[in-house]
């Protein structure tokens, strides 16, 4: 006897695709026929099971008075049913495929309509289209079962047209959280249930188009265009700007401009069949495999690409056009050229903008298995014949999905999904229908299926093996061209090294670029915390911020590492000869000249401008480089330090980005720094039971520490080491290196001692001698303040001797002291944002300000940042402070201590101190959080060390 029967939901657990779905096919925005949208708001109610309650709230009629409503597109646990749940790679559930948990959140969903006027049901089809639903769908349109299907992020239509009544209809859809499906949808991201994409009842008018399919080729040696539309409805295309007009199925060759990312020339046309005209946006291109490179238009490209998750911080991954276009219009500002979209086809329309507006898009299924991974992926669907046909529904769903699309150059089978079976015949079937692009998939390190090898954070030393080709591998393998389809881990602060990769990127032909891993934080708006992330909603399993590791916060502000990852991958290269008075400029895009640039040049004398022109700089051609003459420098006012900044500038109002933006950018100095002298005069002072003074200074006579410089109350100064661990300190659990940010606690950087040795007052210096070591370890600083005045400013010397067994890199170098009242800062060095030694490139050395508050990087989870790179000197809180040799600033109104111990940007506090750190020394950042750690040549290692602040009472 069995307990439990077969009941109306077993398609839940169904490992098939669905059933009364419409064959997939191209996907377009609007045509001649009508059309109906659904979105809006919905009645709702959850259920905690599936089968809790019967169908008959689909019949007409059904009293749905009492039931909530959703806006759909929407997730309902975004809007106050349930809550999300965030894992990276565990299932949130046992697994036990295809079965799913009892507790399986169901959310029945009711839509009442009526048809427009003129909707023509007699002599005409229509079809119901659902872009997206998380995860498992059945559907109802007036009382009428017409299936149910999985495949969260993946189109399904269904003809509905004999069903439909010109008033009151109702449409319903139950909608269950957990699936069969859900196995095959483990990617690192929330689990938002939902119908969360549009949700639309389209005319179909007698004749009209099914599905078709755009050829559009470019011969880059004849400079000609083929154009040929197979279309399952005949019809003709026409396309007036190139003068053509032919059936459906006929080819023309016409001369035409190529579509590039660079250069994203679309033609208009249009696809008129009996019953409907489609408008078409053309892109002439080809994609290749030739020579072992990747080339589109007989070129090779090379990818600065991002992964791309959908994400909005309030409603989830239900995007509506302004936020796609605002993703896109911000990568293209910041040079990116391309985009994986990771992990499951975008909203169809965000397709429609990489068209129009230039991006190389590696297009991935929504397939992910990861899970698997902890039962060393056994019982894994792609491998095992019974999840075959949904994973090729899956192909089929985003191939014939986006096919039109010109900037879909590579289909990607899925991400971290083992290897297997059905993933061959995935790869085999897209090949089989789709010969015009090439197939991805990283998880195939042999490239059995795949025309592309990839890899995910391979370090800087391995991706460079593997330019050299030295790194083994199949036979076919050893042909195929190389992408890190994700690299640099742009979790909290960081990532770092990517300016290296750039490099090697760039030396190595079979090296096609990368793709930075990730787009955005996945931050959910939260009244509590500002940002939830994993664990803020009680989930059992979470991986906590591992959710926010992108360029740009979750409300799309740029985080420091876009501005970095825009400098790196910048698409000229400016390099300065200051004696020959010359730039070097290089054209380092792909396919455009540089006749969209303008170029100016200014001078700077202590940083400020004091002169700038244009600069006249040929049109050179993808690869060309010119030595550009300068003018005559300004005559030097005064002794400053001086340098030349040249610019790459729109030189018009492009559809991404205003006349004037700035695109690529170099500095280079003409003479060096000099220091403002500074002669030791007076000696200290003691007086009986009074303090110690030194020119405009006070300090305690016992512990020889700083109490005021002039009117400025100074507190705490001594030597500090510690930083308030980022994600890439801490690194992910599973790294096999040195993960440093666990061994600094290990050996108590947090909690060094400070042992005074000597204060002596004697000659010309006070002198304050220290030891500063943790309680435990016998490492030790050694460490000697020594103060000096010249009359009326101060000097501090520290010098640093390691004492012991240093086996640990430090995590910076330098002084902290307490300001009370402090706001603005002005400074002159690295700015305008925060750097870190391997996070540098985009810091430009001039004069600049700001406030103690916007000088912080509001990270999600509060670790390190803010750091100032190369400062000569700073003002803050009425103190002037000049570096020997120049220094790393940070000002905040927290000690480090509780930036550490913050989870959340609602943790921090401001209290009445201004803490600033002045540091001779900053350990790297890297890419831990998942990737390879700080290159050797950016870790900060313990050693003798001797630098100097001047301070002044400017206040
Ligand atoms: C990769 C994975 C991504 C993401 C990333 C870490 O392994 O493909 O989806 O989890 O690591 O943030």
């Amino acid at each position: 006897m069995s307990f439990r029967s077969a009941t109306a939901v077993d398609y839940v657990e169904d490992v098939s695709p669905g059933s009364g779905a419409l064959p997939p096919r191209a996907w377009y925005p609007a045509s001649d026929a009508t059309s109906l949208s659904l979105n809006g708001g919905w009645r709702f109610r959850l259920s905690p099971t599936a089968d809790a309650e019967d169908d008959s709230f689909a019949e007409p009629g059904y009293d749905a008075g009492g039931w909530a409503e959703v806006s759909v597109p929407g997730h309902w646990v975004l809007q106050g049913h349930g809550a999300p749940i965030y894992t990276n790679h565990l299932y949130p559930f046992p697994v036990d495929p295809p079965r799913v948990p009892t507790e399986n959140p169901t959310g029945d969903h009711l839509r009442f309509f009526d048809l427009p006027e003129g909707w023509d049901l007699a002599d005409a089809g229509t079809v119901l289209r659902f872009d997206g639903v998380e995860s498992c769908a059945r559907v109802w349109l007036n009382g009428t079962d017409i299936g149910e299907f999985k495949g969260s992020r993946l189109p399904h239509e269904f003809a509905v047209g004999h069903l439909l009544r010109p008033a009151g209809n109702v449409l319903a859809v139950r909608v269950h959280q957990w699936s069969a499906g859900s196995y095959l949808e483990d990617q690192d991201q929330w689990w938002l249930p939902g119908i969360f994409r549009d949700v639309t009842l389209l005319h179909r008018p007698a004749g009209s188009v099914l599905d078709f399919f755009v050829h559009a080729s470019y011969d880059h040696v004849t400079g000609a265009g083929t154009l040929r539309v197979d279309s399952d409805a005949d019809g003709r295309v026409t396309v007036p700007e190139l003068g053509i007009d032919i059936a459906t199925g006929e080819p023309a060759t016409v001369p035409v401009e190529a579509w590039t990312a660079e250069t994203p020339r679309l033609y208009d046309g249009v696809l008129a069949t009996e019953g409907e005209r489609v408008p078409l946006r053309i892109g002439f291109r080809t994609v290749e495999l030739a020579e072992g490179l990747i080339k589109v238009n007989g070129r090779p490209v090379l990818f600065k690409g991002v992964n791309r998750h959908e994400w909005h911080p309030e409603r989830g991954r239900a995007l509506d056009l302004e936020t796609m276009r605002a993703d896109v219009l911000l990568m293209k500002r910041h040079n990116i050229n391309a985009v994986r979209t990771s992990h499951y086809p975008p909203h169809p329309a965000f397709l429609d903008l990489c068209d129009e507006y230039g991006l190389w898009v590696i297009d991935e299924c929504d397939l992910e298995t990861h899970g698997f991974t902890e039962q060393a992926w056994r019982d894994n669907p792609v491998d095992d014949d019974h999840w075959t046909p949904a994973l090729l529904d899956r192909a089929a769903r985003m191939v014939e999905r986006d096919k039109n699309h010109p900037s879909v150059v590579i289909w990607s089978l899925g991400n971290e999904a083992g290897t297997g079976r059905g993933l061959t015949a995935m790869a085999e079937w897209i090949h089989g229908r789709d010969t015009s692009r090439l197939v991805h998939y990283e998880g195939d390190i042999d490239c059995r299926d795949t025309d592309v090898y990839s890899r995910m954070y391979a370090d800087h030393a391995e991706v460079e093996r593997i330019g050299r080709g030295l790194d083994g591998g199949t036979h076919k393998r050893r042909q195929l061209p190389f992408i890190l389809c994700e690299y640099g881990h742009a979790m909290g602060n960081g990532p770092g090294g990517l300016a290296d990769y750039q490099r090697i990127f760039e030396s190595y032909d079979r090296l096609q670029g990368g793709f930075i891993w990730e787009w955005i934080d996945h931050g959910i708006k939260d009244d509590r915390y500002g940002y939830a992330y994993g664990g803020d909603f009680g989930e059992e399993l979470h991986d906590g911020n591992f959710v926010c590791d992108g360029l740009v916060f979750p409300d799309r502000r740029p985080s420091p590492g876009l501005v970095e990852y825009k400098k790196v991958i910048e698409p000229v290269r400016v390099d300065g000869d200051a004696a020959a008075g010359t730039v070097r400029v290089t054209n380092r895009y792909d396919f455009a000249d540089l006749s969209a640039l303008d170029f100016e040049w200014s001078y700077q004398v202590g940083g400020e401008t004091v002169e700038s022109g244009s600069l006249a700089v040929p049109a050179l051609a993808p690869g060309e480089s010119a030595e550009v003459k300068l003018p005559e420098p300004p005559v030097a006012t005064g002794s400053g330090e001086t340098q030349w900044t040249v610019r790459a500038l729109l030189a018009a109002d492009t559809a991404w980005g205003p006349r004037g933006h700035v695109v690529a950018w170099g500095q280079f100095p003409v003479s060096g720094r000099q220091l403002t002298s500074f002669a030791a005069s007076a000696g200290p002072v003691v007086s009986d039971g009074g303090p110690i003074t030194l020119g405009p200074a006070a300090f305690d006579a016992r512990s020889g520490a700083l109490k005021t410089i002039g009117s400025v109350a100074v507190t705490g100064l001594r030597l500090d080491v510690w930083r308030a661990t980022t994600d890439n300190d801490d690194g992910a659990a599973w790294q096999s290196d040195i993960r440093y940010g666990a061994l600094w606690r290990k050996f108590g950087l947090h909690r060094m001692r400070h042992r005074l040795d000597a204060v002596e007052p004697a000659g010309d210096a006070l002198t304050v001698r220290t030891r500063v070591a943790p309680a435990a370890w016998e490492f030790g600083l050694v460490t000697v303040y020594r103060w000096t005045t010249d009359g009326s400013r101060l000097r501090l010397t520290v010098s640093v001797t390691p004492d012991g067994d240093w086996t640990v890199p430090l995590p910076r170098l330098g002084i902290r002291f307490g300001l009370s009242a402090a706001d603005r800062v002005r400074w002159f060095g690295g700015g305008p944002g925060e750097a870190y030694p391997d996070t540098k490139a985009a810091s430009a050395v001039g004069r600049w300000q700001s406030t103690v508050d916007d000088m912080q990087t509001p990270y999600l989870r509060p670790q390190e940042n803010g750091a100032r790179a190369d400062v000569r000197w700073a003002e803050i809180g009425g103190l002037r402070i000049e570096g020997d040799p120049e220094f790393w600033f940070t000002a905040r109104r927290w000690t480090t201590e509780q930036l550490d111990a913050a989870a959340h940007r609602t943790d921090l506090v401001a209290g009445d101190t201004v803490w600033v750190n002045l540091d001779h020394g900053q350990h790297g950042i890297g890419s831990q959080s998942c990737g390879p750690g700080v290159l050797p040549q950016y870790q900060l290692h313990a050693g003798p060390a001797e630098f100097s602040f001047v301070f002044a009472d400017i206040g």
